[in-house]
């Protein structure tokens, strides 16, 4: 397509990421590593150094100045991710520390509050270690099962499968919204109807989504929602959980201490409202805030632009890598965003990755926290390529050239 007639000005947007400025062994760096995390535009990094230099305070805590800045900055920022979630309610909004820490909450709160020995949890062969682990030591504690829906050799999932595993003992299903190794994008509404028309809740790990694609948790349905804020742009160290009023009323917390709590006595403690019932201690304020203006920033670029012009990358992308002889991807998913994993001959994805990054080129290796993944296709590692609205395929370009000096080297 045309880029000249594209609404998303990515020479601009370049320019607003000042770590991509610079040169890496001599190379521009191109970086191609957006699904193990986001660059930062400078917006963000402001607003995090004005919080610790104009109004470093606690939140829901003091009556002076200060502490009143930091908590409304901090509660605005639970509205704007309200409205970037289009959640019905500010009570639906939980900070977390990342996705990882959302799905060990819900496994430990729901694990507690609802699971009895025989029960059954559902998850995908796609899914991130973050969303088996959790599972797992939730179900061996309880004498519950995890079940895994298998998926096929383009790396979808198979929905009969699926169809066949739900019964009256399925408690959840939590499944990846973008898989992370794959690239795979599920059909949601397809899963979360059928879950519900057996009345299973459904949680999604959108970890891999936010950075790509608007995501509505009233229009899928969803009844939880994960996401980390330093995959879309935002800082490390803080997430979000978006659960259904109703679920998280029922829900017992998970963490204890100061904030969750409305009073306390040696005897029994009275738990908070929601959110604050699952915000034990002192947050990370300044991150939460951080991660306020990257939606920010990311809604004023729009998902329309964004989705069209990573489309056309991603296609590109793999029109430019088809044409390397050798070249096998892992994941060839109809619907697909972010990533996308490869192996190259027989020649080590490590070896891939180093040889690259002498080029300038940032890419990942390994089993990218998914290993069944590479179980399930009987490859040790891929090589991975990832991309962001700020990508472009003047990098594709660089990456294929880095490629071919891999291949000359392993000839
Ligand atoms: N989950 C991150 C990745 O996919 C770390 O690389």
């Amino acid at each position: 397509m045309n880029t000249a007639l594209h609404p998303l000005d990515v020479e601009k947007i370049r320019t607003e990421f000042p770590i991509l400025q610079q040169e890496v062994h001599g190379k521009p760096l191109v970086y191609l590593d957006n699904a193990a995390t986001s660059q930062k535009p400078i917006v963000v990094i402001d607003a995090i150094q004005d919080y610790y230099l104009k109004y470093n305070s606690n939140v829901h805590r003091g009556v002076h100045r200060l502490s009143q800045l930091a908590s409304d900055a901090y509660e605005e920022t639970r509205e704007t991710i309200r409205q970037f979630l289009n959640a019905s309610s500010l009570q639906e909004i939980i900070f977390t520390k990342g996705t990882t820490d959302g799905i060990n909450l819900l496994a430990a709160s729901i694990g507690r509050g609802m699971i009895k020995p025989g029960d059954e949890i559902i998850i995908s062969a796609m899914e991130h270690h973050s969303n088996i682990v959790p599972w797992q030591m939730m179900c061996e504690d309880r004498g519950a099962k995890l079940r895994v829906i298998p998926i096929n050799d383009d790396g979808e999932i198979l929905f009969e499968a699926y169809e066949e595993m739900l019964n009256e003992r399925t408690k959840l299903v939590s499944i990846v919204h973008t898989s992370n190794s794959l690239g795979t994008v599920n059909p949601l509404r397809e899963i979360i109807d059928l879950a519900h028309s057996k009345n299973i809740p459904v949680l999604v790990d959108g970890a891999q989504a936010v950075p790509h694609t608007k995501v509505d948790v009233q229009a899928l349905d969803c009844d939880f929602f994960v996401f980390s804020s330093h995959k879309v742009f935002g800082p490390t160290g803080v997430g979000v959980l978006y659960g259904k009023k109703e679920w998280l009323k029922k829900l017992p917390p998970y963490q204890g201490g100061g904030d969750m709590i409305l009073h306390v006595t040696f005897e029994k403690t009275k738990f908070n409202e929601l959110p604050y019932k699952f915000e034990a201690g002192t947050p990370n304020i300044a991150d939460v805030i951080g991660l306020g203006v990257a939606l920010q920033y990311v809604q004023k670029i729009g998902y329309d632009a964004i989705s069209e012009w990573e489309n056309d990358l991603i296609q590109y992308a793999l029109h430019r890598l088809q044409e390397i002889e050798g070249m096998r991807f892992v994941g060839n998913a109809k619907h697909r965003a972010g990533a996308i994993s490869f192996v190259l001959g027989d020649i080590h994805p490590h070896d891939v990755g180093t040889i690259l990054d002498r080029e300038g080129v940032a890419v990942r290796t390994g089993h990218h926290c998914t290993q069944p993944v590479m179980q399930r296709f009987k490859v040790p590692a891929t090589t991975r390529a990832s991309f962001a609205f700020y990508n472009t395929k003047e990098e594709i370009d660089q990456l294929m050239n880095a490629l071919h000096k891999v291949i000359e080297m392993f000839a």
